[in-house]
């Protein structure tokens, strides 16, 4: 269990692959190896099962098999973890939330680890818009454990879901030493504070917590998570109008060492941002070729079964709005927006591509283009009242409406 242990923190960050990483690899077959020849129990053997399905990227049948050790064992907070994890890969936030409420029951506040339930509970409850109960939840989280920085993440969701930028800051702000310290969660923590400030217009802000904090612990852990937060936060202020040519530039000498990763799409339309940004153009086109390739034989890899119908139009949207081609890139993105949660990662960091969507609409040379732009902006104002984003997008939008 030490080795699935290990193996479990490396794949689940998903920023090494078996297919890359001759030692992670082989690190793999050892401790499946060892599974074989030693007396070992059947919730062991689950777990080592599950984890090699993982790091072939059979995601569904890895999950299907932490489920059956929960099912006996619900106190197994490693299977918990895992399988909350690889549903957030693959955008199933209803199953995220689901194993987690069938877990807590089971469990007392007398036993260790049980705070850090809340924390993905609340974050399985903000996904699928129960905000009230996330709130709560993630509160009671942090009743028990202040430094818990997960329930302090699932409330900076619930924050943004609201456009509650106030108390998303001063959130933030009063609660900021209990999670600085908190390895990579801490800058995803800070990416968040900075998403208010992008929110409220203020770039300035947002641009110095990119230097103190985000893109700092980028470059020196070079974590997966810190890669996709620096380069969503780059490409949201670059829509925005703010220059941000030298930070994508410094920014793609981490990205390209990891232009061959295929791990997840979400990482590889992130890294994407990023190499467009900094106009390394034959890199970003060697991400697309590599995904074309890929999803021809997927196998049992979800990532790249679903890369043909939904991660390459992503990626080429991406690469057609790089290019000034707004109209193809609307074109390309909006049949598939229904769909994009598949790729995973949070309704927050999704986001991104509702805005890309909308600024592309909006500088597209097509009538029907601005006018899709005006009820998508109507649309995303229904159900995120008093954003401030919103209300800039939507004058830019009348502007045009002025025009046509
Ligand atoms: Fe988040």
């Amino acid at each position: 269990m030490g080795q699935v242990l290990i193996n479990g923190i490396e794949l689940i960050g998903t920023g090494n692959s078996i297919r890359l990483d001759k030692d992670l690899d082989t690190a793999v077959k050892k401790m499946v190896g060892l599974a074989k020849t030693q007396g070992i129990t059947e919730r062991e053997r689950l777990h080592v099962e599950a984890l090699d399905l993982f790091s072939k990227g059979d995601f569904p049948k890895a999950c299907k098999l932490w489920e059956d050790i929960l099912l006996y064992q619900p106190t197994d907070i490693l299977a918990l973890k895992l399988a909350h994890d690889t549903y957030f890969y693959m955008g199933l936030a209803q199953q995220l939330r689901d194993c987690l409420a069938r877990a807590v029951a089971h469990w007392t506040p007398q036993m260790p680890l049980y705070g850090y339930l809340k924390g993905m509970y609340s974050f399985g409850l903000v996904e699928t818009n129960f905000y009230d109960l996330a709130e709560k939840t993630a509160m009671e989280g942090l009743a028990l454990n202040p430094h818990d920085a997960w329930s302090a993440h699932s409330l900076a969701h619930v924050y943004e879901m609201r456009a509650d930028v106030n108390n998303g800051l001063k959130f933030m702000k009063e609660t900021e030493n209990n999670w600085k310290d908190s390895d990579m969660l801490a800058c995803h923590n800070y990416w968040h504070w900075a998403l208010y400030h992008i929110e409220k217009g203020d770039y300035y802000t947002a641009l110095s917590i990119y230097d103190t904090h985000v893109s700092k612990s980028c470059f020196e852990s070079g974590s997966m998570l810190d890669i996709v937060d620096t380069s969503s936060m780059l490409y949201r202020l670059q829509m925005e109008g703010v220059n941000v040519d030298n930070q994508w530039k410094k920014l793609a000498t981490v990205t390209k060492n990891h232009a061959k990763d295929q791990i997840l799409i979400f990482n590889d339309v992130h890294i994407l941002m990023s190499l467009f940004g900094a106009k390394e153009i034959d890199t970003a086109n060697e991400v697309i070729t590599s995904l074309q390739e890929l999803s021809k034989t997927p196998g049992e890899n979800y990532q790249y079964q679903i890369c043909k119908d939904l991660g390459l139009p992503i990626c080429q949207a991406i690469a057609e709005f790089a290019n000034g081609n707004y109209s193809r890139s609307v074109d390309l993105l909006n049949p598939v927006r229904y769909r994009i949660q598949n790729i995973g990662g949070s309704n927050a960091q999704r986001d991104v591509f509702n805005q890309l969507l909308i600024h592309a609409a909006l500088k597209s040379d097509s009538r029907a283009h601005h006018k899709l732009a005006r009820c998508l902006l109507m649309e995303r104002d229904a159900f995120r009242p008093n954003s401030p984003m919103t209300e800039r997008l939507i004058r830019k939008a009348t502007a045009l409406h002025n025009v046509d």
